[in-house]
């Protein structure tokens, strides 16, 4: 299962990898807080299920989350990929869902976090940056961490060329990760993680 709010390359460059059998993994479905974004759209031509809950439709916040968590467990995913989802997920959410949400976040975290990790990695000056694969808690870019990339930060970058080059990495780190945790299972002790297959 996977939650969109964009473009979603990272969606589909776990799409194209469930297109081989031996990947481990399917996309069961894909939901979004917004209609008429290409994330949809990418799900929809491939024939996988897709549903949107936009926060403006519900009275409360919680409300909202609630038929989120409702909308995603009728798919009873064993992992909830936040790819690109510009939302932060409630108490509700993630209760039902311990330990089996991820989210990828393009910076290294912990730092950085929010909405604009390469933008505040550019102001900042660092000449590495990269992404984050990690397991969502109660926090903003804080959960513990499944995978890394670094990326290096070159002379001419703007915002927008360096999160290309970013998100080339992540793309990777994604599909990689998800997939390892399909096959090998994967166990969380405090901030540590674990795969199945780690020596
Ligand atoms: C990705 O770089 C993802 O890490 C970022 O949005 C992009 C979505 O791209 N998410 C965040 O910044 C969340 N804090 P995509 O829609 O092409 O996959």
């Amino acid at each position: 299962m996977v939650l969109v709010s964009g473009s979603g390359t990272n969606l589909q460059a776990l799409l194209d990898a469930t297109a081989d059998p031996t990947y481990g993994a399917q996309v069961v479905a894909v939901g979004a807080d917004r209609d008429g974004i290409e994330g949809l759209a990418r799900a929809e031509r491939v024939g996988v299920p897709t549903f949107v809950r936009r926060v403006k439709d519900f009275t409360t916040r919680e409300a909202w989350d609630e038929a989120l968590a409702e909308s995603v467990a009728a798919y009873e995913p064993d992992v909830v990929v936040l790819a690109g989802f510009m939302k932060l997920v409630g108490a509700e959410f993630l209760a039902r869902f311990d330990g089996r949400v991820v989210n990828t976040h393009p910076a290294l975290s912990p730092s950085f976090p929010g909405m604009h990790g390469p933008a505040d990695a550019l102001a900042y000056g660092v000449k590495v940056t990269g992404c984050t694969l990690f397991v969502v808690d109660a926090g903003v870019d804080t959960g513990a961490i499944l995978a890394q990339r670094v990326v290096e930060v070159l002379p001419g970058d703007d915002v927008e060329t360096l999160h290309e080059r970013i998100k080339v990495a992540e793309r990777a780190m994604l599909v990689d990760t998800v997939g390892r945790m399909a096959r090998t299972g994967w166990s969380v002790e405090g901030r540590r993680t674990r795969f199945g297959d780690d020596a």
